[in-house]
């Protein structure tokens, strides 16, 4: 008999091809969260589902779900999990770290570029049919991203790759991190450690790479932005919540930093008005991941986690190593 899953939300047709071969699969095929009522109602009965980043699992949705054994997130983040809570219900969790490492560093880069060119404004005055002729003091002089310091807040995988993509423009990286990085991965990425009060004084560019948890919640806050330079671009890819908006928002308005690049955002996906007014910053909706290539890699990475967990064998990803134990 095929085990029993649950996929919450619309994958690619080749992800759930290869899913129905192996199991018996509850399929939502539309891409909108299901409430998570119906996440607890479908999860009864089932060994194990793929979830999205907009699934809150937790001790609720869970407490129906006596048989189910993996809980397989298609996101490297898994702040949409309680894993306390999971572990408690004797369930393994997993996630896709690696797929997605150089579309995410990209999407910072390209954030990056446009917040420091002000592409996009600039973009907007010429369709707006302002532009009356070129001028040598045009009124759009950008930041010069070649020579720079690019900080890194947060130096795994995807920061790592971020810093390897700097040494094109001639650039200084610096980062911080709790841990230091190997001095191998260090040479390799050109990247020195500093001390986060020293990062945040230096930057010309500042890229969030941080988990999302209570401990990283406003890491960037109204004191944060204070001690960066006022030629300084914030450039967020990693998760709304890591930054107070509020207080970027008052930063940018009153030109105590430079510019902003944000794909998160705090209480996603509703925007917090005011970005709308602002004309330095770039907004773009979380796609961070989102090349066709990497999130089909992404969906497979989950899948891989969910055939292993459900299969007996340790799975690739596996985020609450303890269940093995248990
Ligand atoms: C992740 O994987 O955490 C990304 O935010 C999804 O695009």
């Amino acid at each position: 008999m095929k085990a029993k899953i649950l996929v919450t939300r619309a994958l690619f047709p080749e992800a759930i091809d290869r899913l129905n071969a192996a199991f018996e699969v509850d399929y939502n095929p539309e891409d909108r969260a299901l409430p998570p009522a119906e996440i607890a109602a479908r999860l009864a009965g089932k060994d194990g589902a793929i979830t999205l980043l907009s699934d809150r699992i937790d001790a609720q949705t869970l407490a129906g779900a006596a048989g189910l054994k993996a809980v397989c997130n298609v996101a490297v983040g898994y702040n949409n999990y309680d894993l306390a809570a999971i572990t408690a219900a004797g369930v393994m969790a997993t996630n896709t770290p690696g797929v997605l490492d150089d579309t995410t560093a990209d999407t910072a880069w390209a954030l990056l570029l446009a917040s420091a060119r002000r592409i996009v404004a600039a973009d907007r005055w010429v369709r707006n049919g302002q532009w009356q002729g070129w001028k040598f003091h045009d009124g759009w002089f950008g930041q010069d991203v070649h020579h720079a310091t690019l900080g890194i807040l947060g130096m795994g995988r995807i920061g790592r790759a971020v810093a390897r993509r700097a040494g094109g423009f001639a650039m200084r990286v610096i980062y911080h991190n709790r841990q230091h990085l190997h001095p191998d991965q260090e040479t390799e990425c050109a990247a020195t450690w500093v001390d986060k009060a020293t990062l945040l004084r230096e930057s010309d560019f500042l890229v969030l790479m941080l988990p999302y948890s209570p401990a990283t919640h406003h890491a960037i806050g109204a004191a944060e932005l204070a001690a960066m330079k006022p030629t300084a671009h914030l450039i967020n890819v990693a998760r709304g919540g890591i930054v107070d908006d509020g207080a970027l928002i008052a930063a940018l308005a009153e030109r105590r930093i430079a510019g902003a690049g944000l794909d998160v955002f705090e209480n996603e996906p509703a925007l917090d008005p005011r970005f709308a007014d602002l004309d330095n910053v770039v907004l773009t909706p979380h796609i961070g991941s989102s090349s066709r290539a990497t999130r089909l890699a992404m969906a497979m990475c989950a899948i891989d986690n969910l055939v292993a967990a459900l299969d007996g064998r340790r799975p690739p990803n596996l985020l609450n190593p303890q269940m093995l134990a248990a």
